[in-house]
């Protein structure tokens, strides 16, 4: 297996727990758990995203290039973390919140679009 392989594997991965424990959160945000609220539930999304940012880097350094659709992962990108923190610390009403989660998900598979089709337009294609 090529480092850059290894790296996408590395990437994917962080990225598919990324957003299954992302919606994990907003379930339990919508339920008002007290799992939301758990030490280790704010902590391991940092570290997921952590790893998928990292991997995300070097595979743009190995590529030696940068591409338009990696442009608009990294804006893309910005706009879900916003979402999800109005979505999880600053909207204060229920229906904001979840309001901000579905938001935050809509822009998470714009990027899972734009990632897997290369493409800078996602599946936004489909109207432009
Ligand atoms: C929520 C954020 C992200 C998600 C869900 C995500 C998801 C993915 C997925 C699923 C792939 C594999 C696509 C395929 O080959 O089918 C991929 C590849 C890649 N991603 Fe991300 N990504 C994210 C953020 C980023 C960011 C911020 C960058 C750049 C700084 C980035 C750079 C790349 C690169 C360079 C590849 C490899 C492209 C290739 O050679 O095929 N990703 N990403």
């Amino acid at each position: 297996m090529t480092g850059y392989i290894f790296f996408k594997h590395i990437h994917m991965t962080a990225a598919v727990a990324s957003g299954a424990f992302f919606m994990l959160r907003g379930l339990w945000m919508m339920q008002e758990s007290s799992l939301f609220n758990a030490k280790l539930v704010k902590v391991l999304p940092h570290v997921i995203d952590t790893i998928l940012l990292v991997s995300a880097f070097i595979l743009v350094g190995m590529m030696g290039s940068f591409p338009a659709f990696v442009q608009v992962k990294i804006v893309a990108l910005f706009v879900y973390i916003a979402f999800g923190m109005m979505a999880f610390r600053f909207m204060k009403s229920w229906g904001a919140r979840v309001f901000m989660f579905f938001m935050a998900l809509l822009v998470f598979a714009f990027i899972l679009s734009v990632a897997i089709t290369k493409q800078p337009q996602g599946f936004l294609s489909a109207i432009i």
